[in-house]
């Protein structure tokens, strides 16, 4: 979780076209998010890499207040096909007034996994025929 210092479409596709290029070599994948006022990241890979990503990430002055707010071993990737996914932030997460209050920081562990759960979930395409097939509410 970070803090956008000069929020701007050139700065973004800079960012992406570097984490990209670097995570390709890296075996990282990830998703990002943003928005004016936030950046919230989930990097995996292998754990060397995944700190060593992390410890350049903190020191780029693109952005400020870079903290941690979950770190853990998984056996599995939410976006393992994503050199790193770009994400806008979505009406589902925390408000512009959450962010300032410093509510994203104090956010408790499956609240910050639950973002990118609903994340990963909204990228897969079901069928419509396969949806009616699964609505429990059908007669
Ligand atoms: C919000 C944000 C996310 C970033 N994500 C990544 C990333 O996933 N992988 C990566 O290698 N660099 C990422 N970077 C860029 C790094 O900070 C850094 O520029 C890059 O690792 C290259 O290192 P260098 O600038 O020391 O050459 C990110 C930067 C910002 C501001």
């Amino acid at each position: 979780m970070s803090r956008p210092v000069g929020y701007r479409r050139e700065t973004l596709d800079a960012i992406l076209a570097t984490a990209r290029h670097y995570n390709e070599r890296n075996d990282i994948t990830g998703a990002l998010i943003t928005r004016e006022d936030m950046y919230l990241q989930l990097l995996e890979g292998p754990p060397a890499a995944v700190d060593t990503t992390y410890a350049q990430i903190v020191r780029d002055t693109r952005h400020a207040a870079v903290r941690t707010l979950v770190h853990r071993q998984t056996s599995w990737r939410l976006f393992p096909d994503w050199t790193m996914r770009q994400a806008p932030a979505a009406d589902w997460m925390w408000s512009p007034e959450e962010i300032a209050a410093g509510r994203a920081y104090k956010a408790p562990r499956p609240e910050v996994e639950g973002l990118f759960l609903r994340l990963w979930r909204e990228g897969i395409k079901v069928p419509a025929r396969g949806f009616a097939f699964l609505r429990r509410s059908d007669p």
